[in-house]
């Protein structure tokens, strides 16, 4: 098993393949897009699939893809049929904003993906609309209805933006007691390509749930999942469950398992760090794969305790200038 030098054994990877997206959420990027890398500086399938063999070995079960939107990658579905099958890997997962063609959703449950985050900020279209700058709210609800229908464990990741979606916090709950979703409400970071500036937020996670109580006084705390991100609650009687993730008030760091590749190949053990070492430089200069075991097992030994020590840390000044799109979700 792979412990941190905090004594946190690490499970998880988020696997970001590419940081391109046909959206435009903008608390996550600008307007023009980002300064979308060469095709020939993002991991390839091939050399994730080495990636993610070497860390299996290391203790890594559970693969989450992201991206940006990771089905604007080519050939997304062959290469997830790999992932599923790298020994040692037990659950492979997606994050997706749902644009995707709704074949998708068989096909995943075919090669045993069962368990999809949709991003999804708004159910009502004009304000989908703002703040994603895409006209995609119908096919996004479709792909919605679909995982629902053919009973994908479904998340809803919606970011909580003070001056744009508060009045979805309430339906976006009710949605759960027909629904068998989970609806997690994200705080918003500060990583948002530069599409804004970046206040400190005043609707943090205890302010969101005591708005949802003005509306469900007698939601229900459950408990807590082994290094969950999120406070879970259920209205009584409900099908489906309400959280809220303080990614950025950071309260949950002390039981966190997860590491991050991003599209270029860098390894960020907390999503606050800047940078990251470069596993595609150091694949592409000839390392073994004992080379790459020892780099892992190095760079685990030296994580940064919490989001804030992992922030201090970080070289430039402008932490909104990254995204989560090049950070890998
Ligand atoms: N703050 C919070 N969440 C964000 N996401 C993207 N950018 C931000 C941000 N600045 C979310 C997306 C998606 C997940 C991968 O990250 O909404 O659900
Ligand atoms: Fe695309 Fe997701 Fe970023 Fe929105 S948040 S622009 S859907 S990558």
């Amino acid at each position: 098993m792979l412990f941190d030098n905090h004594g946190r054994q690490l499970r998880y990877l988020r696997l970001a393949v590419t940081e391109r997206c046909n959206l435009r959420c903008f608390y996550c990027m600008p307007e023009e897009g980002l300064n979308w890398s060469k095709k020939t500086d993002i991991l390839s399938y091939e050399e994730m699939l080495r990636l993610v063999n070497i860390l299996a070995e290391l203790g890594i079960s559970k693969v989450r893809i992201t991206g940006g939107e990771p089905f604007v990658r080519r050939d997304l579905i062959p290469f997830m049929e790999n992932l599923v099958k790298v020994p040692g890997i037990d659950k492979v997962n997606i994050t997706t904003n749902g644009t995707a063609p709704l074949k998708h959703i068989a096909t995943m449950k075919t090669i045993g993906i069962n368990a999809v985050n949709l991003s999804l900020d708004s159910l009502d279209p004009e304000r989908f609309k703002t703040i994603t700058r895409r006209d995609e709210f119908d096919s996004v609800w479709a792909f919605y209805r679909e995982l629902i229908n053919q009973g994908l464990t479904t998340k809803i990741n919606a970011v909580v933006m003070e001056d744009q979606n508060l009045d979805d916090i309430i339906p976006m709950s009710a949605l759960t007691r027909t629904d068998p979703v989970s609806i997690r409400f994200i705080e918003e970071m500060p990583f948002n390509g530069g599409s804004k500036g970046y206040l400190p937020i005043k609707w943090n996670y205890r302010k969101i749930i005591e708005h949802i109580q003005t509306e469900f006084p007698r939601i229900e705390r459950l408990a807590d999942e082994k290094s969950s991100t999120s406070y879970n609650y259920r209205i009584p009687g409900a099908e489906g469950t309400i959280g809220v993730i303080p990614a950025y008030t950071r309260t949950i760091c002390g039981t966190c398992d997860r590491i991050r590749l991003t599209p270029k190949g860098e390894l960020k053990t907390c999503l606050y760090q800047n940078g990251g070492f470069n596993f595609r430089d150091f694949m592409r200069a000839g390392a073994t794969d004992d080379d790459i075991r020892n780099q892992f097992l190095q760079l685990f030994k030296k994580r940064a305790k919490d989001g804030f020590e992992a922030e201090a840390q970080q070289s430039d000044e402008n932490g909104s200038l990254q995204s989560m799109a090049t950070i890998g979700g």
